[in-house]
């Protein structure tokens, strides 16, 4: 049944009638109830003003309750909070359901089915002023967020506290990383709700930039109740705001917005009349592998406001992994410069090669010499002038004959007013040498003094970057960002990022690197908010002779894995070209793509294992992966994905009999074996290991 565009009156009949048989059950009886049901049933939601007449919304699923009555509400600098004493005005509801086309993505098409309740609150004293909170039903979760509309006599406002919470029904098992408002490059931690405790992370040895003022955790995060249900907590369309982290309150089983401040002015936000805030929202699933099939974030985000033709998916090897071994350096001074002219071009003959379509650089301008540890950052950087040994326009007009994509570098040291002022000039370069993508970089405290990464003027920079690079037809690939929220949606050009403990943290890490579970967990909490440079495919596991007390702590096929297993339009095959040249594992991913038709989760458990399969985007091939944490285990795996009818042709790349990701990492197999979609792959994990497959239809 389609609700459409119900007023008040009838509504408050039809959702009392509802009420009886709902999953949700207020137990505030004797107020005002509205209760919105997501198009399939299983979700609820209930909005009602508590006794102080304050907003507030309870959450359930399949009849259990998720989130107890939580309140909502702002404050203002000079002006009353809108928090307490409300009226309902008026409320409507209807249902809405679309499909969208990703120019790239994990799949090709989207669904966007909800249900839409919006209410509108009015003060009856004071200066009666209005809002809107619109809730977004979809069978997989939900969003929703405040609307500010214009006020006479009031430009703009500035927000000091959002008031926004969620009570959780129970003490969930959480997957929560700190609520760092300068970086998201923490490990995950696995502990009840009850046992956040965000503050004992405070001192880091391995960031360059780090603030965790309160008990708070950075979105996504991830939990799972007793009841077998997985949550996600996270925001979309995350535009001229703050990032949210939210706040913690271990006793109470609470969480509050904590929108992320600035220490150059005592607020939070400051906004013209009328505005909209992000979406808060929360997932659930009732298998972890929904987490990752779901499209909320993104279908919460507005239609593309632009298309990217000129920006192609691909794999890219690059100049990068050995400056992080401390082979060569960034930059000049140190006579070990990495970037020259001629290894630029080795590492393009490789590319062209073997179907890798993009090459990076990094360390190719002036400014090196004083990138990190320095507090005068400002101007130091320049990102049209290389390094006497690098000739760029040589480079890009060798890639642009062997058919590579150069991949152009811009590491701000988290000087944005540096960058601002030199992007138009940059990117024209970029332009000029038929260079469409940029990975940025954000290393260091952000100048001016007191503001922070995830900060209001941090995601106006973000943003502004983004939109200036499309009107170069540039593509962004942002390291230390702010947290993807879905925008990808309505910018296309915003195509990755880090934001995470990515592969580098393996090879310069005191504490270890990244456990062998990392990626275990990764999928269900940082990837629910978008793709990510993570940069796997290391080959040479230990690193030597580079580092000794340095490894990754995998096995060779969990790398391999990785392809499928992380989302990204673009995959760096992050090895030196030396640890591939003639290594028949490259093979795997010389075939994998990197664009996608489908993607199924199809076995999981946070935090233990993770198998995928995908198929290529335009094309009949599947591709598989799986891998473990530090537990070895086998996998029973149905191939009923595969086209029914038709007999594949399987690349298996396993874990050798004495695989291990500490004792021996670098053992595997590759074998050749024929499918059909009733076949069951049995797949042996190795501790640490992994699984990659490619299909291909023998009867093309
Ligand atoms: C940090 C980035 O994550 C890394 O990939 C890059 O090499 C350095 N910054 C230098 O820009
Ligand atoms: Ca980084």
């Amino acid at each position: 049944m389609k609700l459409m565009n119900r007023h008040v009156p009838f509504f408050f009949i039809f959702s009392f009638l509802l009420l009886l048989a709902s999953a949700c059950r207020n137990e505030n009886a004797d107020s005002k109830l509205i209760h919105l049901e997501s198009p399939g049933g299983q979700l609820g939601l209930d909005f009602f003003l508590d006794d102080s007449a304050r907003a507030s919304y309870l959450v359930c699923f399949d009849g259990d309750t998720l989130l107890e009555p939580s309140r909502l509400g702002f404050l203002f600098r000079d002006w009353p909070a809108l928090s307490s004493g409300l009226v309902i005005e008026s409320s409507e509801q209807h249902e809405a359901d679309e499909k969208w086309e990703m120019p790239w993505g994990e799949q090709h098409w989207v669904r966007n089915h909800y249900r839409e309740l919006a209410v509108k609150l009015r003060e009856p004293g004071g200066e009666k002023r209005q809002f809107t909170l619109r809730f977004r039903l979809y069978d997989d979760g939900l969003g929703f967020r405040y609307e500010f509309p214009r006020h006479q006599g009031k430009d703009s406002v500035v927000i000091l506290d959002e008031l926004t919470e969620f009570r959780l029904a129970g003490n969930y098992r959480c997957w929560w990383q700190p609520g760092d408002w300068d970086i998201y490059e923490h490990l995950y931690h696995d502990t009840p709700f009850r046992e956040i405790d965000a503050l004992k992370y405070r001192h880091h040895p391995n960031l360059a930039q780090s603030y965790i003022p309160f008990n708070a955790v950075n979105t996504p995060v991830t939990m799972k109740t007793a009841g077998g249900l997985y949550l996600s907590f996270h925001e979309a369309d995350l535009s001229d705001f703050p990032g949210m982290t939210l706040r913690v309150f271990p006793d109470e089983l609470r969480m509050k917005s904590e929108l992320v401040g600035s220490d150059r002015y005592a607020w939070k936000a400051s906004r013209k009349l009328p505005f909209h805030t992000p979406w808060r929202t929360l997932q659930v699933a009732r298998r972890p592998g929904e987490l990752i099939e779901s499209k909320l974030i993104l279908n919460l985000n507005e239609a593309a406001k632009y298309e990217v033709p000129w920006f192609k998916p691909m794999k890219y090897v690059g100049i990068w992994w050995e400056m992080h071994l401390g082979k060569s350096s960034w930059d000049l001074a140190s006579g070990r410069h990495g970037a020259t002219t001629s290894k630029a071009m080795r590492y393009i003959d490789f590319a062209a090669a073997h179907h890798i379509g993009g090459v990076l650089v990094e360390g190719w301008n002036t400014g090196w010499e004083h990138w990190i540890g320095f507090d005068d950052r400002e101007g130091v950087f320049d990102f049209v002038t290389p390094y006497p040994d690098y000739d760029l326009q040589k480079v890009a007009s060798y890639a642009r004959e062997k058919g590579v994509q150069l991949i152009m570098h811009h590491e701000t040291s988290s000087a944005p007013r540096t960058y601002e002022a030199q992007m138009d000039t940059a990117y024209a370069l970029m332009r000029q040498l038929g260079i469409h993508v940029v990975k940025t970089g954000y290393v260091g405290k952000i100048i001016p003094k007191g503001e922070y990464h995830h900060g209001q003027w941090m995601v106006r920079h973000y943003r502004k970057a983004l939109r200036k690079a499309a009107e170069y037809e540039v593509a962004i690939d942002a390291h230390e960002p702010i947290k993807a929220t879905g925008i990808r949606r309505t910018y296309p050009n915003f195509i990755s990022r880090e934001g995470l403990r990515g592969q580098e943290f393996n090879a310069w890490a005191s504490d270890g690197g990244n456990p062998p579970e990392h990626l275990t967990i990764i999928p269900f909490t940082r990837m629910l908010a978008g793709p990510i440079d993570f940069t796997p495919g290391i080959f040479n596991l230990k690193l030597s002779p580079w580092k000794d007390k340095n490894q990754v702590n995998t096995t060779l096929a969990h790398q391999l894995a990785l392809y499928v297993v992380i989302y990204s339009p673009v995959q760096m095959a992050a090895d030196l070209i030396e640890n591939y040249e003639g290594h028949p594992a490259f093979q795997f991913i010389e075939e994998v793509p990197t664009d996608w038709e489908e993607s199924h989760v199809l076995q999981a458990e946070i935090g233990d294992y993770i198998c995928m399969a995908r198929k290529e985007r335009n094309g009949k091939n599947w591709f598989l992966g799986a891998i473990t944490d530090e537990n070895g285990r086998t996998l029973k795996i149905p191939l009923s994905f595969l086209a029914p009818g038709v007999r594949y042709e399987a690349h298996i790349y396993r874990d050798g009999p004495d695989a291990h990701w500490d004792k021996n990492p670098a053992s595997y197999r590759i074998e050749r074996k024929d499918f059909v979609s009733g076949d069951t792959l049995t797949a042996r994990l190795a501790p640490g290991g992994g699984i990659a497959l490619s299909f291909f239809p023998l009867d093309r």
